[in-house]
């Protein structure tokens, strides 16, 4: 039997470059200056993160995935899921944990990663189409913040959106991104989130810089992104690795900091960035959540928490949010 599987693209290479562009035209003309963190993922990004994962500071895969293996069974039995859509899927790794469930159940019938990493969503699609025979699995390279229009109609659909990658959006821009998944859910069909909870600084900060350096690779990861896509001459070891604690606002901000006064050619926008010794270029925020800030935030958006599990140490959460 051949796997059934098809992917719809709506980034084509001159699309990521015109959004690159203007985001880095925004971004590094700003001050201080600033990137968003989707540009880290191209192939090496994908598998940069994959490795982050599996370090021992990183504890959010597995408290996430503890979560997941004891309480997928009840989150396939609270709704009749037809259709499991997953956003930002990366690898899809933890999302068999529910895939096992859903199938198990005996109500789902089709898989819908969608993610900005075209190699790593093909890659993951094609190993679930080849384990779950009968499962159509229809993938989407796309931007959640922009391509939500092209999921499927429901009803029955269950969206996860796993890893925590909601704290990688800014405050503003996580009550958009809510709001626009409320508005292509009908009435009773869920969002399943994954959130890192707000835990004592000094393992959030470890978390984010790793004794053996890969999440600094994984933040120098964008220049090379965009001397790639950009023609830009950044030299990735000319720029130190920074992961900060702002306790005010609960996250932690990765930058990449100069290492001295350098101007930085990037062709592709007609621009030269001048950045001074020790300037700042913050690259990734990750916000850490409380319960009553999360449900909150879910509320405002048009869903109600219906459940709201940890892992047993308590670092992490899974909301199961239905749309009102
Ligand atoms: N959900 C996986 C992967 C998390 S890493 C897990 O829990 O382990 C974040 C993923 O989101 C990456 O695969 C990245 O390519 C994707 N991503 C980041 N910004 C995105 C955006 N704006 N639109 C779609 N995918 C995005
Ligand atoms: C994808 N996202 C949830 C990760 C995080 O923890 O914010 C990305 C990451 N950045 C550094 N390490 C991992």
């Amino acid at each position: 039997m051949t796997a059934d599987v098809e992917i719809e693209e709506h980034l084509v290479p001159g699309d990521i470059a015109a959004q690159m562009r203007g985001d880095v035209l925004a971004g590094l003309g700003a001050t201080p200056k600033w990137l968003p963190p989707k540009w880290f993922y191209d192939d090496a990004g994908s598998a940069l993160f994959e490795e982050i994962t599996r370090l021992p500071e990183y504890y959010p895969t597995r408290a996430e995935r503890e979560i997941l293996t004891a309480r997928a069974p009840a989150i396939a039995a609270a709704g009749d899921a037809k259709t499991l859509v997953e956003l930002g899927s990366g690898s899809s790794e933890k999302t068999l944990l529910l895939l096992d469930a859903l199938r198990a159940h005996g109500s789902l019938a089709r898989f819908v990663p969608l993610d900005v990493s075209g190699g790593a969503l093909r890659e993951a699609a094609t190993r679930i189409a080849g384990r779950y025979p009968g499962l159509e699995v229809h993938g989407i390279v796309g931007d959640f913040t922009r391509h939500l229009q092209h999921l499927p109609m429901g009803p029955g659909r269950l969206i996860a959106f796993l890893g925590g990658t909601i704290g990688n959006l800014d405050p503003g821009e996580r009550a958009a991104f809510l709001s626009s998944v409320r508005a292509v859910l009908e009435p009773g069909e869920a969002l399943l989130l994954g959130a890192d909870l707000v835990k004592d600084p000094a393992t959030l900060v470890a978390a984010y810089d790793d004794a053996t350096g890969v999440t600094a690779e994984f933040n120098r990861n964008v220049l090379r992104v965009l001397n790639h896509r950009l023609g830009a001459d950044f030299d990735p070891a000319a720029f130190d690795h920074v992961a900060v604690w702002d306790a005010e606002r609960e996250w932690i901000e990765m930058r990449l900091r100069s290492r001295y006064a350098q101007d930085v050619a990037i062709p592709g926008v007609g621009l030269t960035v001048s950045f001074a010794k020790d300037e700042d270029l913050r690259t990734e925020i990750s916000a850490k959540f409380r319960r009553e800030g999360l449900t909150g935030e879910l509320a405002a958006a048009g869903f109600t928490v219906g459940r709201w599990w940890t892992d047993a140490a308590g670092r992490f959460a899974l909301a199961l949010a239905l749309a009102d």
